[in-house]
C-alpha cells in the first residue's frame, strides 16, 4: 500500500498588542508568561522559522522543536539552520514534514501571511510602544474559526477562507 505524504501545515504564531505592535527596541515589550506557555504547547515538535532579530532576542534555539534562523549575516550557530532567503527557508521545512510554526518578526510574517495555512494569534488587552507591528490580516483571505479568552489576551485562530485555495466558490 503507497501512503500519500501531506504537506506540512504551516502557521504563523504571534502575540500582538491592541495596537498592532509585537516589538521594542528587539524585545517584545510585555511579559506574558500565560502566552509563552501557549507558545511552547503549540510549537513542541514542530519546525520553527523566524528572523535573526526574533532569534536574537530569544538567545538560543528552542528547546524540541527544530529551529531555522533566516540570516545572511549570522555565522553557524550549534542547533540552528541557517538559509538567507524566506524561500530557501520555507523549502528546507518543508522537506522535514512537521508542521511549520513562522514565528517573527514583520517581515517573516508578511512574507508567511502569502501561504500560510492559519494564523495563532494571542491579541493582547493592552496598548503598547514599539517599534515593530504586525502586518494587516485582511478580513476577506482570513477568518476567526476559534477563540478563547486569557486574562490578558484573546487566543484567535484564523483559518485562510477555502475560495483562496481555489477549493470553494465558483462565482
Ligand atoms: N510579539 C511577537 O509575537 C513577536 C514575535 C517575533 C518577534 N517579535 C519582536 O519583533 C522584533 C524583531 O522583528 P524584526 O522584524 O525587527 O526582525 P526579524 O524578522 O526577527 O529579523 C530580521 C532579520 O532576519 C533576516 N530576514 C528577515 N526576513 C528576511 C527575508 N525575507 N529575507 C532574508 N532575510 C530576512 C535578516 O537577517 P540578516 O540581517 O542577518 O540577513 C533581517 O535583518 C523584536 O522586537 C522581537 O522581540 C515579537
Amino acid at each position: 500500500m503507497t501512503m500519500a505524504i501531506e504537506k506540512p501545515e504551516e502557521i504563523i504564531v504571534a502575540a500582538v498588542a491592541s495596537n498592532g505592535v509585537i516589538g521594542a527596541k528587539g524585545r517584545i515589550p510585555w511579559h506574558c508568561p500565560e502566552d509563552l506557555r501557549l507558545f511552547r504547547a503549540l510549537t513542541l515538535g514542530g519546525t520553527v522559522i523566524m528572523g535573526r532579530r526574533t532569534y536574537h532576542s530569544i538567545g538560543h534555539p528552542l528547546a524540541g522543536r527544530r529551529n531555522i534562523v533566516i540570516s545572511s549575516t549570522l555565522s553557524e550557530t550549534p542547533g540552528i539552520i541557517l538559509p538567507p532567503t524566506f524561500d530557501a527557508a520555507v523549502a528546507l521545512a518543508l522537506s522535514f514534514l512537521a508542521p511549520i510554526y513562522y514565528c517573527g518578526g514583520a517581515q517573516i510574517y508578511a512574507r508567511a501571511l502569502e501561504r500560510a495555512d492559519a494564523i495563532y494569534l494571542s491579541r493582547m488587552k493592552a496598548n503598547a510602544e514599539g517599534d515593530v507591528f504586525f502586518p494587516d490580516i485582511d478580513p476577506l483571505v482570513w477568518q476567526v474559526v476559534q477563540e478563547e479568552d486569557f486574562a490578558d489576551f484573546v487566543h484567535l485562530r484564523y483559518r485562510r477562507n477555502s475560495a483562496e485555495h481555489g477549493i470553494a466558490g465558483s462565482g
